[in-house]
């Protein structure tokens, strides 16, 4: 670890504590994570709050996550639905989600959340199939090589309003790196490429430090055709937005 790292590390605990105060649902959750071996590499509870904020100002009634893992950023997000409210989320592990499901149950969330086990490139076709979307935040945290595949289904999982969050958009700083052979990292360039030519977005993304290291998430507001007149629209044909 270098010096930055500590430091960082401390920062987080600090802010953590200062402003998230102690939550025994969500400590459990970690625990039962960790006891279960999954990695560690949840989202850390400063981000999972700034989740649960982002829900809260969009208004949000239905959510959908793309990768799981033990359900600790299923939980802040759901924690900011209604009672009335929906999560969906998507994980391909089976003992992943079983550790989740006990999670998300203990957090009194199971009404809310609709956890679906399996490849989610093949989940997704299904939910659009069963009717479900538009979601009005969707977060994908899953395989990071499947990203740009991920965005696209997001996009036709959305309307205008609709907020999509990627997590580990920055690995380290390797998404400059245009000769890395990392599936992960040449996700990452496609999904940052493909996010810039996207005309149905207003997007950004920002760089972090924290507990996790260096990396950073992207933030994309799906925009409508009225909002499009001063955008980027010249050059959009028709049918690139016909759906949304
Ligand atoms: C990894 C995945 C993540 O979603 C993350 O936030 C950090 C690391 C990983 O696969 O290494
Ligand atoms: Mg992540």
């Amino acid at each position: 670890m270098n010096p930055g790292q500590t430091q960082w590390s401390a920062i987080d605990e600090f802010l953590s504590g200062s402003l998230l105060g102690s939550d025994p649902v969500l400590d459990g959750a970690l625990e039962a994570s960790a006891a279960a071996g999954l990695p560690s590499i949840q989202i850390t509870p400063c981000q999972g709050k700034l989740l649960q904020i982002l829900a809260q100002l969009q208004g949000a009634r239905s959510i959908l996550e793309i990768g799981t893992l033990g359900g600790y950023s299923t939980i802040w997000l759901a924690r900011a639905l209604p009672p009335s409210g929906r999560l969906i989320t998507l994980e391909v592990n089976q003992q992943y989600a079983k550790v989740a499901a006990a999670n998300i149950s203990r957090a009194n969330l199971s009404s809310i959340v609709d956890l679906r086990v399996g490849p989610a490139l093949e989940s997704l076709p299904s939910l659009v199939a069963e009717g479900h979307g538009p979601f009005d935040l969707i977060f994908i945290d899953a395989d990071k090589e499947t990203t740009p595949d991920y965005f696209l289904w997001a996009l036709k999982l959305s309307c205008a309003g609709s907020l999509i969050i990627v997590d580990n958009v920055i690995r380290k700083g390797a998404l400059l790196d245009d000769k890395s052979t990392d599936p992960a990292v040449r996700g990452m360039r496609r999904f940052i490429q493909l996010l810039g030519d996207e005309h149905r977005v207003r997007a950004t993304a920002i760089q972090t430090v924290g507990a996790k290291g260096y990396d950073g998430f992207a933030i994309a507001l799906v925009i409508g055709d009225a909002d499009l007149t001063n955008e980027k629209r010249t050059g959009m044909s028709a049918d690139r937005h016909r759906d949304l």
